[in-house]
């Protein structure tokens, strides 16, 4: 009864979630992959008989959904996505402080997103940006760079999401504008435009794409190119030579959520080793933030990829989203 709640509720991709849910309920608003959310919600309910109501949307997204919900909020925790859209969440007083006992077991990285946010949100995995391609689609020599993106063999080959939805393609935005400087970047992505087919919802879409031979390229996290190559598809990856950003994959508790304390029981049993390592079950090979967590073998190591410095802090504020998000909307997205 419980996991058909679960598996009904994503399948639909939507569920509508009462204001005030009862004692042992749980409601979930998850921004990773759905097979990782769904196994997520349903170990978490097994171990402790609450019953969870998960919907699965992107980071932007659900970003957008607790904007809307802040005047009655219904879910409980954000669980994933990218920590940009979480800081700014914070910033505008929709996720609630909490300390977790957990935090001692975290990453460095994983605590920086709790001092950026007055401890609203935490980490809780990492990845680096890249791309991948389809090997049987792309000729030699095989593409290693940002601008190789621009060669005229990848017209309408080359797929990547929309940064108003997907945490994954504000990554690449906040990426190339501090790898170029903006007004190069915003150069760039109108050139890039020219070899865009498509300009996905979710941020792993291109991915999936690729595998399927829908597209030669999609620009995504690298964890989600290696998921479809363990998967069996002929998927190339490509931490691109001009250096890359990454995401710290972020957790947060809704402020004035329907079930707070229920919300703080899952916050801290998602940090911790166990419910950790469920993620490579799931296919999905972040780098996770409790330092007793296994590292899946698949995970792409962060030590071997040129990364930038990545400015969180001022990339995860509304003033720099917002800003750089109308910007692509004029300049590339109402362009199409
Ligand atoms: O689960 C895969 C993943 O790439 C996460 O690492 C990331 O936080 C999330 O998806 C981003 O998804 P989106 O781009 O759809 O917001």
């Amino acid at each position: 009864m419980r996991k058909s709640t679960i598996i009904s509720a994503t399948i639909a991709g939507f569920i509508s979630v009462p204001a005030v849910a009862s004692a042992d309920e749980l409601v979930l608003y998850c921004s990773v992959q759905e097979e990782w959310c769904r196994l997520m919600g349903e170990s978490f309910q097994r171990e402790t008989g609450i019953n969870v109501l998960m919907t699965r949307r992107s980071s932007g997204e659900t970003f957008a959904q607790l904007m809307a919900e802040r005047d009655q909020p219904r879910g409980d925790v954000w669980w994933g996505g990218t920590g940009d859209p979480h800081l700014q969440a914070a910033e505008e007083g929709l996720t609630a402080a909490y300390e977790s006992p957990m935090m001692s077991e975290l990453q460095d990285w994983a605590l920086s997103q709790a001092e950026a946010s007055g401890n609203r949100t935490i980490g809780i995995y990492a990845g680096a940006l890249g791309y991948g391609y389809n090997r049987d689609l792309v000729d030699d020599p095989a593409p290693a760079c940002w601008a190789d993106l621009l060669e005229e063999r990848f017209a309408d080959d080359v797929q990547v999401a929309n940064p108003n939805s997907s945490g994954t393609a504000y990554t690449l935005l906040a990426t190339l504008v501090q790898i170029m400087g903006e007004d190069e970047a915003f150069e760039f992505l109108g050139q890039l435009d020219q070899n865009i087919s498509q300009y996905t919802q979710s941020g792993a879409a291109p991915i999936r794409n690729a595998a399927t031979g829908e597209t030669a390229i999609g620009i995504v996290f690298l964890h989600d190119a290696v998921a479809q190559a363990v998967q069996g598809a002929p998927i190339g990856s490509v931490a691109p030579c001009e250096g890359t950003g990454y995401e710290i994959g972020s957790m947060s508790l809704v402020e004035g959520g329907p079930n707070p304390d229920n919300a703080r029981l899952f916050y801290d049993w998602a940090l911790s080793p166990e419910a950790q390592a469920l993620g490579a079950e799931a296919n999905s090979f972040q780098v996770p933030s409790n330092v007793n967590a296994p590292v899946p073998p698949e995970s792409p190591s962060l030590d071997e990829i040129t990364l930038i410095d990545y400015d969180f802090a001022p990339y995860g504020s509304s003033e720099v989203r917002q800003h750089l998000l109308a910007r692509w909307d004029a300049e590339i997205g109402s362009q199409r």
